[in-house]
Order: structure tokens, then C-alpha cells, then sequence
């Protein structure tokens, strides 16, 4: 059946799959629910937006998406508290974000009220696909792909923006408890002037060859380090990186090579709302070292929407290997307790963050 609101028209799914979840076993970005969203940009304009059964698109083969990368993208979480009710967390900063990363790639830029509309009106329709309870949320992944055929080296004229939502639990396989980074000391993930700041997918596929061999050592994840001297640490493959010496927490500015993470920005902010010292500076490579043997590194975590606060326990650099302590009341835990409570209506939320 096909009903039109007063932007979207809207096609309902005949019979839901949610009854064959299992929503206590997710693996990350796995299972998707029954709708999604699609909006077509063409002839210098976004078309009326449509939300029907999620399945398949059809799309050219020469389409400049699949020749040149044109493709940008975010992640958004949603949560429902005990009563019910559905947050999210800081999307304006999202939605600010996707239209950054796509002009970067020159792409055009989707308008706010489209955005969110389109956005409620999806998580309505698809809300019993929300779970409660701690660990829980669903994993919102707004993306833009140039679909113009020919392959023409030159942006595209033609593009879709997508919304696909996806009930998730931990990012990391176990639940994250033991993941160990490695300090990249040859590849790069991005350098000045080039577009390690915006969410392109091409970010991430240009890191996969590399973290592919860190797993075959026994790491998860590369700690990313400046393309030049290799002597700063950046950010690891889909989260931001926070260091903890002594009661000081240090975390990397951002630049034109490293993503404005909101989880990031959120933790800073916690943080100092706490009482605890952060700094925000380059971190060298030889001091997390030196720290970690002289005693003083105490904590390194990731932070990001999918992986939230994820402590890391130990990391490898220049062929050795440093395991981190294990803390009873670490800053990792404590923030992450203090985030995941604002995200899910439990605790007050006094910078305004919840939507
Ligand atoms: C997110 O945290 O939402 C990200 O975008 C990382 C992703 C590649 C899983």
C-alpha cells in the first residue's frame, strides 16, 4: 500500500520480518528493519523522498559512485528508554556533518528539514525494531552515492540519499573487552589539505589492507599517526583515541586529517564536567610509549557512535607489545556510564544533547 504524508510518500512493507530477530545475538550492521529511505537528487534538485520495504536499488553500472568514490556517509544511534520514549543523541551534529563531507567530495548538500523529517518519520515506522535496556540502540546509517551513469572522470549530476537503520549491540565481536591497537609506523590514513576530516567511504577502504595485516598479528584496530614523521598519534579506524596519563586524559585535535567525532566532543565535554583534565594536543608516539613503561599510562580507549567507549587493552609498536592495567573505576567506564545515561534519558542533560 502506498499512502503519501505531506513530503514522503510512503510504501509499507506487507508483513514485518521482525519476528525473525534475534535480538539478543547481533552482530554489528548485520540485520536491517523494514523500511528505509530513499531520496533521489536530479536535475539540480532532491526529489520527493520515499520510504519503502528495504531491499535492493538498482543502479547503473558505470554509475560514477562505483568508478570514483563519490560516496559519504555517518552514523547515528537512537535509543528507547524504559518508558518508551525514543532519543537521539547531538543529529544535528550529524546532519551538519554529512553535508560537510559532501561538499568536500562535491556533492550537494541535503537540507535540514528533509533530514529530519525523513529521519522521525522512518524511526516511527520502524520504532518496535528499538530495543531497551543497557547495550541497546539502533544504529542509523545516513549515506549519499553519486548514481549518475558514465564514467566520465567529474561529479556526478545524479545522487540518492539513504537512510538504513540497524538494531545493534557492541561494535566490537565479545563485546569489545579486549582490543588491541597497533600504532601505524608505515601506512597513512590521511594527510593535510586531503579528506581524512570528512566521513568518505573511501576513508575506510583505503584502511582495511592495513588493519587487515595488524589482525593477522593479533590487533584489531590501527592507531593511525601522521603521514609525515609517524611521531603523533591520530585516530584509530572508526573511533577517535583518548590516552590516560596518570589522572590527565589526552586526545589529538582535530584536523584536516582527523574526524570531528561527536562521541569525541561529548567526552571532552563529560569530562571536564566531572573534574577530570583533558587535554587536547598532539600526543607523540614516544611519550604513550615511555608512559606505558614507566607506569603512568593507565587507560587508552576508542570512542565513536558504533563503538561508543571502548576500552583498548594493550598496544603493539615497533615490534613491542604493552598491555594496559585493568582499573576498577576507570574513565572509560565512568564516562561511558555518564554517556550512555544521557543518551538514554537517565541522566540530566544539561548541554542539551538529546533530541
Ligand atoms: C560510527 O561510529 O558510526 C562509524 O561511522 C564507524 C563505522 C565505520 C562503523
Amino acid at each position: 500500500m502506498s499512502t503519501e504524508t505531506q513530503n514522503i510518500i510512503i510504501q509499507k512493507i506487507a508483513k514485518s520480518k521482525i519476528s525473525e530477530v534475534d535480538f539478543s545475538n547481533l552482530a554489528f550492521g548485520s540485520v536491517f528493519t523494514d523500511h528505509m529511505y530513499v531520496c533521489d537528487f536530479k536535475d539540480g534538485e532532491w526529489q520527493t523522498p520515499t520510504i519503502k520495504p528495504y531491499g535492493p536499488i538498482s543502479i547503473d553500472p558505470s554509475a560514477k559512485v562505483f568508478h570514483y568514490g563519490q560516496a559519504v556517509f555517518e552514523g547515528m544511534k537512537a535509543y528507547k528508554a524504559e518508558d518508551d520514549s525514543i532519543w537521539m543523541f547531538r543529529p544535528e551534529e550529524n546532519q551538519k556533518r554529512i553535508n560537510f563531507s559532501a561538499n568536500r567530495l562535491q556533492m550537494p548538500s541535503f537540507p535540514k528539514e528533509m533530514f529530519f523529517d525523513g529521519l522521525e518519520t522512518l524511526l516511527k515506522l520502524d520504532r518496535d525494531w528499538i530495543q531497551k535496556g543497557e547495550g541497546n540502540s539502533m544504529y542509523i546509517r545516513p549515506f549519499v552515492i553519486a548514481t549518475e551513469s558514465g564514467v566520465s572522470a567529474s561529479p556526478s549530476k545524479e545522487y540518492k540519499f539513504m537512510f538504513i537503520l540497524s538494531p545493534a549491540q557492541s561494535y566490537f565481536k565479545g563485546g569489545g573487552s579486549d582490543v588491541k591497537v597497533l600504532f601505524a609506523d608505515k601506512y597513512s590514513r590521511s594527510a593535510n589539505g586531503g579528506v581524512g576530516a570528512a566521513k568518505a567511504a573511501g576513508n575506510y577502504a583505503g584502511q582495511f589492507y592495513p588493519t587487515h595485516l595488524a589482525q593477522e598479528q593479533g590487533y584489531q584496530q590501527v592507531v593511525w599517526t601522521d603521514a609525515n614523521t609517524h611521531e603523533f598519534l591520530e585516530e584509530a579506524g572508526v573511533m577517535n583515541v583518548f590516552f590516560r596519563v596518570g589522572d590527565t586524559l589526552l586526545t589529538a585535535p582535530t584536523s584536516d586529517r582527523i574526524l570531528d567525532g561527536i562521541t569525541r566532543k561529548s567526552i571532552i565535554q563529560v569530562a571536564q564536567d566531572m573534574g577530570i583534565s583533558v587535554e587536547v594536543r598532539n600526543v607523540r608516539v614516544s611519550e604513550i610509549v615511555d608512559a606505558a613503561k614507566n607506569g603512568t599510562l593507565l587507560e587508552m580507549f576508542g570512542a565513536g557512535t558504533a563503538a561508543v567507549i571502548n576500552p583498548i587493552a594493550g598496544f603493539g609498536c615497533k615490534g613491542e607489545d604493552y598491555t594496559l592495567p585493568k582499573l576498577e573505576n576507570s574513565y572509560a567506564m565512568l564516562l561511558r556510564k555518564r554517556i550512555t545515561d544521557i543518551q538514554t534519558n537517565k541522566a540530566e542533560d544539561k548541554h542539551g544533547w538529546r533530541y
